[in-house]
């Protein structure tokens, strides 16, 4: 009976005990990606996700701690605790959640394409660019990477590990084209309008989420009605406005 006990105990043990009983909420997520997470020249971490950390670790009564980590190694550190959710602007893919629950999407976004200069005019959409002549970098592990793989095959790809080195190779006209979120990119092109040119309709469909580990129904129940109160109560509008709009 004790051991049964004992076992029942554990079983309800989830991540939102956990954070509770540490006293620390901690975020997974791969800084860089703006105006999700970037760096400030402090060193500290702002953005569109660094605050909705903030607030929900405020809502829980912890803190809040940031575990920055690269993007193809994201998934597996989440499964092996070295955080309890991942908010670092995850689109919802099928393969994904084989491995990982979603909370609801907090944003929806998709592909856009990024142009060297010159190619302006001459390249209007993803399938113009479907040509084994031209080069496209993305970043290691995102959608953007799979939608090039899926969409533009015939071109050639271009691997990195941070947006940072994809973003610089479009810059110095060493690639043709880089392919990631149009968030991010609205953002690179209007610091860059000299050498780069942004093709601003999406070619996907991605609704960004929350990931937590499989089978954690608790926190996954937190999350989703916390998200609906601040979607509904204007926090999130306020949000919104400070980081796509300003
Ligand atoms: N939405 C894309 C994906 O899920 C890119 C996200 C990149 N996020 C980041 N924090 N660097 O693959």
């Amino acid at each position: 009976i004790l051991s049964f006990m004992l076992f029942c105990g554990l079983a309800q043990a989830g991540t939102v005990d956990d954070i509770l009983k540490r006293g620390t909420l901690r975020v997974g997520f791969d800084a860089g990606y703006q105006p999700f997470e970037m760096t400030n020249k402090q060193g500290q971490y702002i953005g569109f996700d660094v605050d909705l950390a903030k607030m929900v670790a405020k809502e829980m009564g912890v803190k809040v701690e940031f575990v920055n980590t690269a993007w193809d190694g994201i998934i597996p550190a989440l499964l092996t605790d070295k955080f309890d959710v991942i908010m670092g602007g995850m689109t919802v893919t099928p393969q994904r959640n084989l491995r990982v629950n979603f909370a609801e999407p907090y944003i929806v976004v998709g592909q856009t394409i990024v142009l060297r200069k010159d190619l302006a005019g001459t390249i209007t959409s993803f399938q113009d660019l479907n040509d084994p002549k031209y080069k496209i970098a993305v970043k290691l592990g995102t959608t953007g990477e799979q939608a090039v793989k899926r969409l533009i095959p015939k071109a050639q790809i271009f691997q990195f590990e941070t947006q940072d080195d994809a973003k610089l190779e479009v810059i110095n006209g060493k690639v043709d084209a880089f392919v990631y979120d149009l968030p991010y990119n609205a953002v690179f092109t209007s610091q860059n309008t000299g050498a780069v040119v942004h093709l601003d309709k999406p070619f996907t469909f991605e609704p960004l989420a929350w990931a937590v580990r499989k089978g954690d129904a608790d926190f996954i129940n937190w999350l989703n009605n916390y998200l609906r109160q601040i979607k509904g109560d204007g926090s999130y509008d306020r949000l919104y406005k400070k980081w796509f709009e300003s």
